[in-house]
Formats: structure tokens, sequence, C-alpha cells
């Protein structure tokens, strides 16, 4: 892999901006010297954009600013020209409908921000769940040199004598809480001790799955995604980051060399040893879909049958991010399974997967087993087929429960949230644990925006009678923090006429995870008959953003990108 730099110095991008020999050449210089440069910023320093997500309306990414001055100093120091700019934030906790509607308006503003200005390389600073994703994808459309700065993960959540994970433990908590067993004076203790600092959940959810797949794809520097948000250490990679992305540009080392197949497979790879969030498919499918790479979900279940699950952390283990962190962190996983992965896979650092993790140190095999005592034989997520998703699906087989990995039971059929809502506590509910719940028009263009409502909560029913899981199916997706037998991203969705929308309660399912199929159990003549009579529901939308997307948004399989997005000329 040749990261030698060319004989001649390159002549960088923002010179096409500052040396043009005419009166706005002599204009660009001049208004940014407004902001109090001197002259020589000029002199050929490569122009580094910082892509800031901070913002109080995401706290997960609330201290990005401190962040990005760290950035600042390590591009100074290497002879670059550092100017942060603003990206929209996609606050997981307070968006409405959902975070997800807009990942792919935050991949447009990055994109357009890094083409659009005199920037020869970028710096990208993300954290909650979407932003990580939406910087890739802008990234690699923009295909400048860029490395990616994650905030880290919150510090662990404490309350009383116990540790919480964000997201993880307050869904649990908040079950025993909604069934009169904990009071309202512990709800709120709790409310303020479980997430104690900045920094995105510290679980294995999508934000440190995504985070890590980062790290694994080869765009952050190598131990970057697990540092917890407070500690120094952030701040110290932060400034070695704006340090390297200087020799990057140098070396025009871009995402499209970094990111290439291999650098993806790496990432399914380690995001199955890593038990990771299943919205890592939708996001690592939309991501490759930029740079014209296939991923079909195919490529997901035969790495995941052959990759065994390592990484003992919530929700599917045991641990938070600060014991993965000082358990070694990714490079310390990715040693154990250096064998699975392409090693010859270049990073932004200008070293090879295998060069960056040969070595790694692990400090405590409970939290990154070894590669022969893993907590589980295969990967994380599996994908599954059958006739209720022709297209796919997915489970987190490590976050559910065994017994319920192979079942059939009837349907009881939700048409949409609002409806779940609705009787989901109802003591009259008609369910029993052998029950199949199904929820529909929660997918991509149903809900619209693809929300986290596929963690259909337990019948209070059942949850009185201790029953604490049964099997769930839906189009929507699921947060990565959450856990149970859950089916997730039926494609085609119920909305687009798949054949979830004419599931009826009563119907026979069939979940069989060992043979990756679910199954409506009726004869093809009544599928047929049923889908014959299919009436999409009214749209979400008739103007705006929102129109937008439900006209070009790609189904889950397709990772949910618009298809105008998408590499052009590529598959
Ligand atoms: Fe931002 Fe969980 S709310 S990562």
């Amino acid at each position: 892999m040749g990261t030698t730099p060319p004989d001649n110095p390159r002549k960088l991008r923002s010179q096409d901006w500052f040396r043009e020999p005419t009166y706005y050449g002599f204009a660009r210089r001049a208004w940014l010297r407004s902001e109090g440069f001197n002259a020589d910023v000029f002199d050929g320093k490569p122009v580094i954009g910082i892509a800031n997500s901070w913002s109080e309306l995401n706290n997960c990414n609330a201290h990005l600013r401190q962040v990005a001055e760290a950035v600042k100093r390590g591009v100074w120091a290497a002879g670059g020209f550092p100017l942060e700019f603003p990206t929209i934030s996609l606050g997981e906790m307070l968006m409405r409908p959902t975070a997800m509607l807009f990942r792919n308006l935050m991949a447009m503003d990055v994109e357009e921000s890094i083409r659009a200005n005199p920037l020869d390389g970028v710096v990208l600073l993300c954290g909650c769940d979407k932003t990580t994703p939406a910087m890739l994808m802008g990234a690699a459309s923009a295909d400048v040199p860029s490395i990616l700065v994650p905030g880290g993960p919150m510090l662990s959540g404490q309350w009383r004598d116990r540790q919480l994970g964000a997201g993880t433990d307050g869904r649990k908590l908040f079950d025993l809480f909604r069934t009169g067993r904990l009071t309202e004076e512990e709800w709120c203790e709790i409310e303020g001790s479980i997430a104690r600092s900045a920094g995105h959940c510290t679980v294995m959810g999508t934000a440190s799955t995504m985070t890590n797949l980062a790290e694994a794809l080869g765009m952050t520097l190598p131990g970057c995604a697990a540092i917890p948000a407070p500690d120094s250490r952030r701040l110290a990679t932060a400034e070695s980051s704006g340090r390297r992305i200087v020799e990057m540009v140098r070396e025009d080392l871009r995402p499209s060399r970094i990111m290439t197949a291999r650098a993806f497979e790496n990432a399914i790879t380690v995001d199955m040893a890593l038990g990771g969030s299943t919205n890592a498919v939708v996001h690592l499918v939309a991501i490759a879909g930029r740079l014209g790479i296939p991923l079909p979900l195919e490529d997901f279940d035969r790495i995941s049958r052959r990759t065994p699950y390592l990484a003992n952390i919530k929700p599917s283990g045991q641990y938070l991010m600060e014991d993965f962190f000082r358990a070694g962190a990714l490079p310390a996983l990715m040693r154990e399974i250096l064998d699975l992965l392409a090693g010859e896979a270049i990073t932004v650092n200008g070293r090879t997967v295998a060069e960056n993790s040969a070595q790694a140190p692990c400090w405590d095999r409970d939290v990154i087993r070894a590669r022969d005592n893993p907590l589980h034989p295969e990967g994380g997520t599996v994908i599954l087929g059958g006739n209720l998703a022709p297209d796919g699906a997915v489970l987190k087989q490590t976050a559910a429960s065994p017994h319920l990995l192979s079942h059939r039971g009837p349907a009881l059929v939700f048409e949409n949230i609002r409806e779940m809502r609705a009787r989901i506590d109802d003591p009259d509910l008609p369910v029993t644990p052998a029950s199949v719940l199904v929820m529909k028009n929660c997918g991509p263009k149903g809900a619209p925006g693809f929300p986290e409502w596929g963690h259909i909560p337990m019948p209070r029913v059942l949850l009185d009678r201790g029953v604490d899981d049964m099997v769930r199916i839906s189009d929507a997706r699921m947060s990565g923090t959450s856990f149970g037998t859950v089916v997730l991203h039926v494609a085609p969705e119920s909305a687009a006429g798949g054949p979830l929308a004419i599931v009826r309660t009563g119907d026979e399912i069939v979940l069989d995870v060992p043979n990756r199929r679910v199954e409506l159990n009726i004869t093809a003549e009544e599928m047929a008959r049923r889908l014959g009579q299919f009436a999409p529901p009214p749209p979400a939308y008739d103007r705006g953003y929102g129109k937008l997307f439900l006209d070009h948004v790609t189904q889950a399989n397709l990772g949910c990108d618009f298809d105008f997005l998408r590499a052009v000329g590529k598959p």
C-alpha cells in the first residue's frame, strides 16, 4: 500500500480558491483574514476543515467544541491551517420522529460543505448514533482526505451500589417502574445518575458500535473509539488526529483508499465479534454504497457464522464501554480475530490493520474474551430470510432468549405504533408467552423515517406473570442498547407492500434462527390473494424534506440512503 508522498508536492485543492489570480482570489483571502489570520496562512499550508456536530440539542456531542480545540492544536503544530465549521447534529434522545429521518440530510450537509469549501483535508467530529455514519457517508462521497474523531462514550452510570449502562439498564428499570417495583423517588434518582457526563451511550449500542466500526474501517487512529469522553486521552488523541490529517493531505490518503471492500469485510467481522448494534447493518450498507461497494445482507450472515462473539459488553454482555477501554479496546479485540481480518488494509495512520493490532495487549480477559473462550461461537447479528422477509430481516441473537430462537406461535398484530401503545398495557390483551407480536408501518416509508420502535414493550399482563421476553417482529429498527428476541428491518416493509402488511392476528408465525428463516404459515394462494388486496397508507409528507425522503429512501437491505446519493455508475 503506498502512502509515500509524491515526489513533487501535490497542488493543494485550497489553492484554487486562494491563489486564483483574479479579484476573487484577493477577496477570499481578504475576507478570511477578517477573522484575524496573518497572510502566511495562505503560504501553502493545507487547509483542514473540522466538521463539528456539537450541539446543546445533542448531549452526546456537547463536548465537541473542546475536542475541536485539541484538533486545532495538532493541525497548527503540523503546519496546517484549521477552520472549524458546524454541521447539523442528530441527537437521538430529542429529535422527532426519529434522528434516522435526518441521517441522509446530515450526510448531504457534510458532503456539500466539504465540496463547496477550500478544504484539503477534514476532521470529522461525531458521537451520537447517526452522526458517525452520516459523517462517513458525506466524507466518502466528497473523497477528500478525512479522519474521524468520535467524542467517546459517557461515564458509566452509577445509582446507589449499581453500575448502570445508559439505554440498556434504563429500559430494564423502566419495566420495574411501570409495574410498581420502583418508587417515584427512586426513579427520579436514577434519572439523575444514569448519564453522568457528555459522550454517547456507554453500552455497545449504535453509537459505540459505529465509532468502533469506523476504527475497524481504518478511519480513526487506533484505539480512539473507546476512550471515555471526559478522559484526557480523548483530547490527546484529537490533537494527534489533527497532526495526522495534515500528513494525510500530503500523502493524498483519501477515504476511497481506506474504505475498500476489504475494509468493509473487516468492519462486518469486527461488528460480529463486538456483538454490535443491528443498526450497523443499515449504516455499513449505506456508507459502502457511497463508494460503489455492494454489501448484500448475505455477507453479514456469512461473516457472522465464522466469527465468535468476544466483547462482553451490554446489552449482550455484562460490562460497559469504560471496561472495554481499560481492557485494551478495539486493537485488543482485533488482535484476537486477526486471522479473520484483511490485515493488509490501510488505515488513517498510514499503517495496516495488522501493524496496528498485532501486538495490542489485553488487560482483562473477561471483558475481551480470548478466541478459544468466546461468549458465543457465532457473531451477534444474524440475517433472516423466508416468506415474511423476502429481502431480509435482522435479529441480534446474542441479545435474544435462546429458548425463543426456534419458535412458532400465533400472531398478535398491531397495525401501527399508535395501536400498539394504546393496547400494550391492556389487562385484557389476548396474549400468551407463545404469541408473536407483529407491528406494521414502522419502516423507512411507513413510520416514516425508520424509527427505533422495534423493541415493542412486553405486554403488562405478561410482565406481571414474570415473563420478560417473547418474539416480536416489525419493519422498524431497534436501539442498539435494547435486548430481546426481536426481528427487525423486515424488507420490503409493510408500507411498501411487503408480506408483513398482510399478517392477521391468529396467523401462525415460525421463527427458525438456526436455519435463518421467518415464515408466515399460510398457503401461497392465500398470500397472493391478500397481497392483491394491499393498499398503501397515505403519505405522511407532501412537501419539504419529508417528501424528498419518502420519494427517494431505499429499503433497509439497501441501507436507507437516498437512491440519488449512491455512487453513480457503480452497483
Ligand atoms: Fe446519543 Fe445514545 S443518545 S448515543
